[in-house]
């Protein structure tokens, strides 16, 4: 199925057996004639051969570049490993790059296309839930460095994305739920209707959820492509605790969605105070995040002083100011100056 979204150069294909169909999906798009698959150790096991065949069977040539999985990956060094891999294929200016794999592999394969030849076009293949409704949308790239998470990058926009549903079986239950953390997020940030759907969601139909929720991001990404406006800090709803969380907890203790998961239910305390959140509203939220395993509570022992340290890397403390992300009422958010570093504490505090 073809999915377009309106205010976008790319376009999204959602649905069961696509993998089969990215050499002829591709074809449709450019004309180029050769590519490289960037993949990860766990995914181009699974997945690789068929995207590979199915490029070749189109009449492309591929390359297939796989790195150790994992966020460890994602550095400045491994992008120069890639692009001599590249350069020895011969890859030139005419080519594009396949990033097969999830949000890590999203990230690398996109800075990767954005640099090569200062720019090529990139072809997205997510294989998280996290990647299909977050990561793959909205054009940002980069790697870490030894000083903190993304913090070299380029925006580079995939000129295609698909979502084949089918690969989400292989994915470990712990990473398909983390990726619920950011569609709860999209729902209580803009769509109440998602939000009452998404306790009775079918787990073997997922691809009118993933449609919907590329609509929400790209919706908003649309409005203030650059991060400048501020319309695209609604998407850090829960991000200002849960980054220190995950700080906090050496981003070893949670994954980034159940981190995130505990910055929402900290974002609703301070909606609560500051917005008038109904409480049965916030109880409803918790509610769902916990049907999908998600924690709304910090582990007893964990070390709650941590997370106020981790507090002011968090990049929404620019210059001083704390600008939080609030909702007054499920399905629509709004930037906040009100909040003080007290309210949040007393958030935290209450996890
Ligand atoms: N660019 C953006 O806008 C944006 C937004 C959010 C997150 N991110 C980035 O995304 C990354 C996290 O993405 P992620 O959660 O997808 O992590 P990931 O790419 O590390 O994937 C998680 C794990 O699942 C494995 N895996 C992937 N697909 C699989 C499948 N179908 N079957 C079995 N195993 C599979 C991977 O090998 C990995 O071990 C972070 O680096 C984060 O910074 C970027
Ligand atoms: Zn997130």
């Amino acid at each position: 199925m073809e999915f377009r979204c309106a205010a976008h150069r790319y376009q999204a294909l959602v649905g069961s057996g696509l993998l089969e169909e990215v050499g002829t999906c591709a074809r449709r798009y450019f004309p180029l004639k050769t590519c490289a698959i960037i993949s990860d150790s766990n995914v181009a096991p699974l997945f690789a051969k068929r995207v590979h065949e199915s490029l070749i069977a189109a009449k492309f040539t591929a390359t297939l570049i796989t790195i150790p999985a994992g966020e460890k990956s994602k550095t400045l060094e491994q992008i120069g490993t890639i692009c001599d891999q590249m350069i020895a294929a011969g890859l030139d200016r005419q080519s594009f790059v396949v990033g097969l794999g999830g949000g890590v592999i999203g990230d690398i394969s996109g800075f990767v296309a954005a640099i090569y030849h200062r720019g090529i076009p990139h072809v997205q293949i997510p294989t998280t839930l996290l990647a299909m409704v977050d990561s793959s949308i909205g054009g940002k790239t980069g790697v870490n460095t030894r000083d903190g998470k993304n913090l070299i990058g380029a925006v580079h926009h995939p000129l295609l994305v698909i979502d084949d549903v089918d690969v989400l079986k292989t994915l470990p239950p712990r990473e398909l739920n983390q990726g619920f953390a950011e569609i709860i997020k999209h729902a209580i940030i803009a769509d109440a209707k998602m939000f009452a759907a998404l306790k009775d969601v079918d787990l073997e139909d997922l691809a009118p959820l993933i449609r919907r929720n590329i609509e929400i991001k790209s919706k908003i990404v649309a409005k203030d492509e650059r991060d400048r406006t501020g319309e695209r800090m609604l998407l850090n709803f829960g991000h200002t605790v849960g980054h220190a969380i995950e700080r906090a907890g050496n981003y070893r203790e949670f994954l980034h969605g159940e981190a995130i998961s505990l910055g929402i239910v900290a974002a609703c305390s301070v909606s609560m105070k500051k917005t008038g959140l109904p409480r049965d509203q916030r109880n409803a939220i918790v509610d769902l995040l916990q049907r999908f395993d998600l924690p709304a509570r910090l582990p007893p022992n964990f070390q709650r002083e941590k997370i106020f340290q981790a507090l002011p890397y968090d990049k929404k403390f620019e210059s001083g100011k704390i600008r939080f992300v609030v909702t007054p009422r499920i399905g629509s958010a709004h930037l906040s100056n009100e909040v003080t570093m007290e309210d949040i504490r007393e958030a935290v505090d209450q996890l």
